[in-house]
């Protein structure tokens, strides 16, 4: 009996900025210091997307690129390309359909997802549904994020934690018994009070009271989010072993959102997994919302070996939240 038909990431790109925003940068902007924001956050820089006209579809499409050259796969291949995005292009259309355009993706369609920090595994997990089920052969999950345009470089408590970048995978049939197993998604709108931008949508549009009030950039509860997203992450991963016959033992990597260095070690710390085989990119990049996954696999590649089992899990603004299981296929 042939093994099922799973789709499986057969490569993965990532493209940051080459501009870095240190912690020293921004002891500059507002009151910090380097020690504040290395002790509550892990982070110690950014990076800030400064190209004149660029925005986040130019971060994807570089991303995009990059994966096609890697796979030996032309643009006109591509049969779907979803961009997981809090910060699209412009309200509307949508940023994938801006992607496809710039990469020359002539036969594809694409959409975004919208589900803030775990837009990357909402993707992941959408994505793979058309190439499990035979429908599509080829199709591209971009995470992409230019958090400099919605973060207020006057507010300490959110300007240090986000930065810009993008990562790309392609996805694959395979019926080795590699690729996405399962996932796990969870999603609690009620969560929106704590994690959300207060203008621009239709419920308050931009207006010079708006854009004067500062209500234009990501507004946190700090400390709400941080609970929640500990207890998200590492009640998701629990359920997907269980579901799954594994035991965290065999688990070889777990790939978490970079979000703050102390959620990252406190979910570790519950799920009695070694920080050794956590992926980590944040000291480097912040929080980049749905790039940090994309990010984090593209760096530690070269330390994966096919049939390695790897379990992504994200928290973000909605509240949405989950963990998706793969073996690893290259
Ligand atoms: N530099 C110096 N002091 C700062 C600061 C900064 N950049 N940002 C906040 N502070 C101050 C606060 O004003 C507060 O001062 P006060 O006690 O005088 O009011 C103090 O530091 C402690 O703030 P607190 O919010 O308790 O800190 P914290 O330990 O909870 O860390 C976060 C703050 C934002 C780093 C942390 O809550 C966090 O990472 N939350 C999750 C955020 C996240 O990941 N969001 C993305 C979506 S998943």
């Amino acid at each position: 009996m042939p093994n099922k038909v799973r789709a499986a990431i057969t490569g993965v790109q990532g493209w940051v900025p080459e501009d870095r925003l240190t912690n020293a940068d921004l002891e500059k902007l507002v009151d910090t210091n380097d020690e504040w924001i290395t002790s509550r956050t892990g982070i110690k820089e950014r990076r800030i997307l400064r190209t004149p006209g660029w925005a986040t579809s130019d971060m994807a499409a570089e991303a995009v690129k990059g994966l096609l050259a890697k796979t030996n796969t032309t643009p006109g291949e591509i049969d779907l390309l979803i961009v997981a995005t809090v910060t699209a292009d412009m309200v509307f259309p949508d940023t994938a359909n801006t992607v496809c355009d710039k990469i020359g993706a002539k036969n594809a369609f694409g959409y975004d997802i919208n589900a803030a920090c775990s837009g990357f595994l909402y993707a992941l997990a959408t994505g793979s549904q058309f190439v499990a089920n035979e429908t599509y052969k080829k199709v591209v999950v971009v995470g992409a994020d230019m958090m400099s345009s919605i973060v207020d470089y006057q507010d300490r408590n959110t300007c240090v934690i986000f930065g810009d970048g993008a990562a790309a995978v392609l996805l694959e049939p395979r019926r080795d018994g590699t690729g996405i197993q399962d996932f796990v998604l969870r999603g609690d709108g009620a969560g929106r009070e704590f994690l959300h931008m207060k203008a621009g949508g239709s419920k308050r549009p931009p207006s010079a009271e708006t854009v004067a009030h500062r209500e234009h950039f990501v507004y946190q509860d700090g400390k709400r989010v941080f609970k929640f997203a500990v207890e998200g992450m590492v009640s998701t991963v629990q359920e997907i072993l269980r579901r799954n016959h594994k035991t965290i033992d065999e688990i070889n990597w777990v790939v978490p959102h970079q979000a703050n260095m102390r959620i990252i070690s406190s979910v570790a710390e519950h799920l009695h997994f070694p920080m050794e085989k956590v992926m980590l990119n944040i000291q480097k990049y912040g929080n980049t919302t749905a790039a940090t996954l994309g990010l984090c696999l593209w760096e530690y590649e070269d330390q994966l070996n096919k049939g390695d089992n790897i379990v992504l899990t994200a928290f973000g603004g909605g509240f949405t939240w989950g963990a998706l299981y793969l073996k690893w296929a290259l």
